[in-house]
């Protein structure tokens, strides 16, 4: 019997194993700062129990630490056992210091455990903020952008958050994608190239580089007054009523209509919307009479439908439930978009959604940027490819300077899928405008504001330079080739989402 003894070794080894494993986490437990013991609070008076390592969350992974603070995250296991997937963040930032404004691909329901913040989001297209203190508890949806300052004086803030991955892209625990940001981390808008950021923002490519490069402290940075000590209260009474001015100045300039109906109430999630169902009146009436009638669903005309929005450069058109109700049994939307020669539609996010495309005219430049501010896909479509863009990635559509580009498509959402713009008057940089993002791009207010009101159109933008003559078409990005291209970066992407490519 010689198998046995290898088998008795085995054990042996095994036995000893375990008991240096457990010590390593503990001894890991033991570093880490009183606070955060508090959180485990209990769990050291027992001993090694049963089933310690399946349903004891031991290890936390830093996964943002600067000077003025950290965020951890206790991941939860994978597998069949857990029916909704969810992490736990611990956020702990010093005193005046801000989490720059970001999005994140799963929503987040944060606790306040101790001290003073105040949190910045976006509700209905509009700056929410919100003033929290010891045990507030507030939710922030995925792909909704938000930052964290904390507010006390010299009080530490420190937030528990979940972190619900039901609607993560599954790329890791969680993704960060920084509106602000410069070197370190990067913001998402590098991920376009500087001659479309330079035509988006209607500055120099000089400026934008400028703009994008100036914060290099982290994901968390202490929001400076040491220079003005007094200016940074005044500013948080300020700014309300400077931001109130400039959304009314915004809403003046912003063409997209707000419509809403029924559906509005049902929307658990994301809202961007506001009511304005004049607009789509007669639609709705036309359905309505076709329900108490009893009558089969009728077709809806694309063509017939005002543009959600229009102007000197283009219209687009969107269809979802509220507009034709046998959307909703499906859960998908419809939409259409012609953007006129030269034109771009800024670069945007959808923050519910996957988009699908189909070029139905034309041709033009797709670019899609990486969560971490790196180019995705850059590729020249022409009539007949179909592209596709994941949820919360940001992208922009540029058409060529020969003739318009049309093209069609499919959104996972029969729910109005908000986009929500990086460039251009109605951006989210405008909404979020402030002192928090003027530290969290590493410049001042001034600056910034001058830098964003550079352009002065929204949604649909001209864009001379960086549209692409058709004659640049070489060899090597050939529309067939784009498409593949599009396919290839779509299967890296998120390999589960390629299934209707198949
Ligand atoms: C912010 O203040 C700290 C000290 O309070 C200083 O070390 C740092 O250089 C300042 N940063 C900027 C950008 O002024
Ligand atoms: C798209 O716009 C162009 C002008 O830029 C126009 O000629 C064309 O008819 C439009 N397409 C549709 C479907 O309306
Ligand atoms: C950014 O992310 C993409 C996709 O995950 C990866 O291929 C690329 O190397 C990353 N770039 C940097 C600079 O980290
Ligand atoms: C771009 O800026 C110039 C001034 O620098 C201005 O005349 C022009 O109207 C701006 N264009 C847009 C689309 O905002």
């Amino acid at each position: 019997m010689r198998t046995p003894l290898w088998l008795l070794l085995l054990v042996v080894a095994v036995l000893l194993l375990i008991p240096a494993e457990s010590y390593g986490r503990r001894g890991r437990v033991e570093e880490e700062e009183e606070e955060e013991e508090e959180w485990r609070g209990g769990r050291r008076g027992y001993g090694r129990g049963e089933g310690e390592d399946l349903f004891l969350l031991q290890d936390s992974t830093r996964v943002v630490q600067t000077d003025a603070g950290e965020m951890r995250v206790v991941r939860t296991f994978g597998g069949r056992i857990i029916e909704r997937p969810m992490h736990i963040g611990f956020i702990t930032m010093e005193p005046k210091s801000l989490f720059i404004p970001q999005y994140l691909d799963s929503s987040l329901i944060i606790f306040v455990r101790r001290g003073e913040a105040k949190l910045g989001t976006i509700y209905k297209d509009e700056l929410l903020e919100r003033w929290l203190k010891i045990g507030d508890v507030f939710r922030i949806p995925a792909g909704s952008a938000f930052y964290l300052i904390n507010t006390g004086e010299t009080q530490r803030l420190h937030i528990i958050c979940s972190i619900d991955a039901s609607e993560s892209l599954g790329l890791r625990t969680f993704q960060s994608f920084f509106i602000g940001g410069g070197t370190y981390p990067t913001s998402v808008l590098t991920g376009f190239d500087p001659e479309t950021l330079a035509t988006a923002f209607n500055v120099s490519r000089d400026e934008v580089t400028d703009f994008l490069t100036s914060q290099q402290e982290g994901p968390i940075v202490y929001v400076n007054d040491s220079a003005q000590p007094s200016v940074w209260t005044k500013f948080l009474q300020l700014k309300k009523q400077d931001r109130l001015q400039h959304l009314k100045r915004m809403e003046g300039s912003q063409e997209l209509p707000e419509e809403e109906g029924e559906a509005e109430q049902q929307e658990r999630s994301w809202s961007w919307r506001k009511l304005l169902p004049s607009l789509f009146g007669s639609d709705n009436a036309r359905e309505d009479r076709g329900r108490r009638r009893g009558k089969a669903p009728d077709s809806y005309n694309l063509y017939d439908r005002k543009p959600d929005f229009r102007n000197n450069y283009g219209w687009s058109v969107a269809l979802h439930e509220s507009d034709y109700e046998p959307l909703r049994h499906s859960g998908i939307g419809v939409y259409l978009v012609n953007l006129t020669a030269g034109s771009m539609m800024a670069p945007h996010v959808n923050p519910t959604a996957t988009e699908y495309a189909i070029v139905l005219r034309g041709s033009g430049t797709i670019q899609i940027a990486y969560p971490n501010g790196s180019s995705a896909l850059k590729a020249k479509v022409s009539e007949g490819d179909i592209f596709w863009v994941p949820r919360y990635f940001p992208f922009c559509q540029i058409s060529s300077r020969t003739g318009p580009f049309e093209f069609f498509g499919f959104t996972t959402s029969a729910r109005k899928n908000r986009p929500q713009f990086l460039a251009g008057q109605n951006s989210l940089l405008h909404v979020l405008r402030g002192p928090e993002l003027a530290a969290s791009l590493g410049s001042t207010d001034d600056r910034v504001r001058s830098f964003l009101d550079a352009q002065r159109e929204a949604v649909i933008l001209p864009s001379p330079s960086a549209a692409p003559p058709d004659e640049a078409m070489g060899e090597e990005n050939r529309p067939k080739m784009a498409t593949e291209r599009v396919e290839n970066v779509a299967r890296s992407i998120a390999n589960e989402m390629v299934v209707g490519f198949d």
